[in-house]
């Protein structure tokens, strides 16, 4: 049934489209298409620290027109909470606790400190602050326009029906660079060796989990970007990207 019919359908009366001049009959059925096309699609970018995903991301949502979710930041905001009252990060019931009236400033710089993204990815394991954050992250997925989120389980758990899923990763040694040359950047202390440490335990806490593990989901494209810079491999993601959209379009 097209979506005009269907539409007179809807509201009780016969398709009338038959009687209205045939430059009327056009829009109505433009109005109709334009409807059915409304539902943007949904771009999940997954993958571990520092491996460019932000970056590809931001780019993504900026060439598509889309908004955009750093899921990140809400484990992060939950453990500055947590840091701030001085919560005990080995107890769930307190890391559910600081999912409270989350509100948080994304350009407060604590939420990039090092306690803070330790913290972040110690709690993002607890079940029951996964599950505190879930609704947020499918809400902002399922809005009409479409949407791009980034983090570890997007095209897993929080969009499996995502149009276009991107795993964006790349070797730990050139993760850690990046790490390093950021902390750096911000004035920050940090060497090398510890960074890559930290990247490792990250990287298996991630992957280690029982409740929504850092995984490939299976209609995943793999984007290594081990040897690209971060215009390349915004070019490589928007092409991907394109392509999948485009398929879609016409399966
Ligand atoms: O920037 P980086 O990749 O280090 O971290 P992030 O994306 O800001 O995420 C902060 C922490 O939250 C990470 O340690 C992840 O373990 C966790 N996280 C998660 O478990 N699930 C997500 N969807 C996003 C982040």
């Amino acid at each position: 049934m097209s979506v005009v019919r269907g539409l007179a359908h809807a509201f009780g009366g016969a398709p009338c489209h038959r009687h209205m001049p045939l430059s009327k009959q056009r829009s109505a059925e433009d109005v109709g298409l334009s409807q059915a096309k409304e539902k943007g699609p949904v771009i999940a970018v997954d993958g571990p620290a520092a491996s460019g995903k932000g970056t590809i991301a931001r780019a993504l949502a900026r060439h598509f027109g889309l908004p955009h979710m750093d899921t990140g930041l809400l484990y992060r905001a939950v453990a500055l909470n947590l840091w701030r009252w001085g919560g005990d990060p080995s107890s769930q019931f307190e890391a559910l606790r600081a999912c409270d009236e989350l509100g948080f400033d994304p350009a407060d710089p604590d939420l990039r400190s090092e306690p803070v993204s330790k913290l972040a990815s110690l709690i993002s394991a607890y079940p029951a602050v996964r599950a505190a954050l879930l609704k947020r992250q499918q809400d902002f997925a399922s809005q009409a326009g479409g949407a791009v989120l980034d983090g570890r389980d997007i095209g897993t758990v929080i969009a499996p029906r995502a149009e276009v899923k991107l795993f964006v990763t790349a070797t730990p040694e050139v993760r850690a660079e990046r790490r390093l040359k950021e902390l750096l950047g911000c004035g920050m202390n940090a060497h090398y060796e510890d960074v890559l440490a930290d990247i490792r335990a990250r990287d298996a806490r991630d992957s280690g989990r029982e409740v929504a593990p850092l995984t490939l989901a299976a209609d995943a494209i793999l984007v290594d970007t081990s040897e690209l810079g971060p215009d390349q491999a915004v070019a490589e993601a928007v092409r991907l990207a394109e392509q999948r959209l485009e398929e879609a379009r016409v399966r």
